[in-house]
């Protein structure tokens, strides 16, 4: 099962497949890094910490590991174009399996706050991009009217394959530590991954390949502008810096509580500024560029360790969840000298302080 050379939807063909059929399309998704977080590790006070660096796959976030199996179930199906709503990954992954299926992708974005990187993705493949004046939940609710009036296949995660693919994700960790972590950590916005994550867990155990069976606690974290699975109600204007989970009214909203209540695990929040502080400390501690969304998992993680409620002996997984190079804009970093100087060593050592 660990071959990470073979296409993800064969490695995990009897846990996935419907009988014998196809998946003629893959673009090399899966088969992510779980790097032990040594030194990030040591600053928070958790020695076994691994990063799930999702930023890897194909388009450069979890997403393709369900929208290979959505799409290929599409072309399957007879589908003549795919539709979803996105923050930005979601329509970045569509249109490039898309793209490869010969399918035409429609997506529709909430206006002004999808990032640069992940808006490029999309037109560079071919998308028909239409933004609405309205935010994601907005744009999920008519692209769910679309999808019942037959104008395309949601790839969305209300597409059950979707979440079905992102367990492979959960399945990796197993094979790579050879147990479940005890706890697993992510950031919530749609609350699919969550979901898919937890089922992905209990699936393996019951299937047996979950060795002592010991399954890990869910810590979901939500941004503090953008928290209505912590408030207990919608949120009608989130709000944060972390655009890919700007979301107030989660598809997933029952599995993720499912997830958290089963596990033992949590839900919180975190500030766009405890967001920002922990992709600063992935990336120069570590050297893992994530967006800010996919820092949520070690903010949280941070504050839970800081206050005792995970214990410096455990093995937690930090789920980042896409490529830092999809929003550089969020990138606040010592510039250095961007101003033109003279090219010799004696201007340039002033320069660089030395
Ligand atoms: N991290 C990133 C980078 C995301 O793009 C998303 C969701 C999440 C975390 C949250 O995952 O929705 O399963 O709870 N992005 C969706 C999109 C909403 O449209 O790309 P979730």
């Amino acid at each position: 099962m660990t071959d990470a050379t073979r296409p993800l939807l064969e490695r995990y063909r009897p846990l996935l497949a419907r009988g014998d059929e196809p998946f003629p399309i893959t673009l090399g998704e899966g088969g992510t890094p779980l790097v032990h977080a040594r030194r990030l590790g040591a600053a928070i006070g958790v020695v076994q910490l691994h990063l799930k660096f999702e930023g890897t796959n194909p388009t450069g976030s979890f997403k393709d590991r369900g929208m290979v199996l959505a799409v290929n179930r599409a072309v399957s199906s007879g589908a003549r174009a795919v539709v979803c709503a996105s923050t930005g990954n979601t329509s970045a992954s569509a249109a490039a399996y898309a793209a490869a299926a010969g399918l035409p992708c429609h997506v529709i974005l909430p206006a002004g706050k999808v990032a640069r990187g992940k808006l490029a993705q999309a037109l560079a493949a071919g998308a028909r991009l239409v933004m609405v004046d309205g935010n994601f939940d907005a744009a999920l609710t008519a692209v769910r009217r679309l999808g019942d009036e037959g104008v395309a296949v949601v790839v969305n995660s209300i597409n059950p394959d979707r979440l079905e693919g992102q367990q492979t994700a959960a399945w990796e960790i197993v094979d790579a530590l050879d147990r479940a972590p005890d706890a697993l950590a992510l950031p919530v916005g749609n609350a699919g991954n969550i979901t898919a994550y937890w089922r992905g867990f209990r699936r393996y155990a019951d299937a047996g390949r979950l060795r002592g069976s010991a399954l890990p606690r869910m810590l979901g974290f939500q941004a503090e502008g953008a928290a209505p699975i912590v408030r207990g109600e919608p949120v009608d204007s989130p709000e944060t810096i972390a655009t890919a989970i700007r979301i107030g009214n989660p598809a997933s909203w029952e599995g993720a509580t499912a997830a958290r209540d089963e596990s033992g695990g949590l839900i919180e929040s975190v500030t766009d500024d405890e967001i920002l502080e922990a992709q600063r400390m992935i990336v120069q501690l570590e050297g893992v560029f994530c967006e800010p969304a996919s820092a949520a998992g070690v903010a949280g993680v941070r504050r839970l360790a800081s206050e005792g409620r995970i214990g410096p002996d455990e093995t937690v997984v930090c789920v980042l969840t896409g490529h830092g190079l999809k929003d550089p804009d969020a990138v606040q970093g010592e510039e250095g000298t961007l101003t033109p100087i003279a090219a010799d060593s004696g201007s340039i050592r002033a320069a660089m302080e030395l």
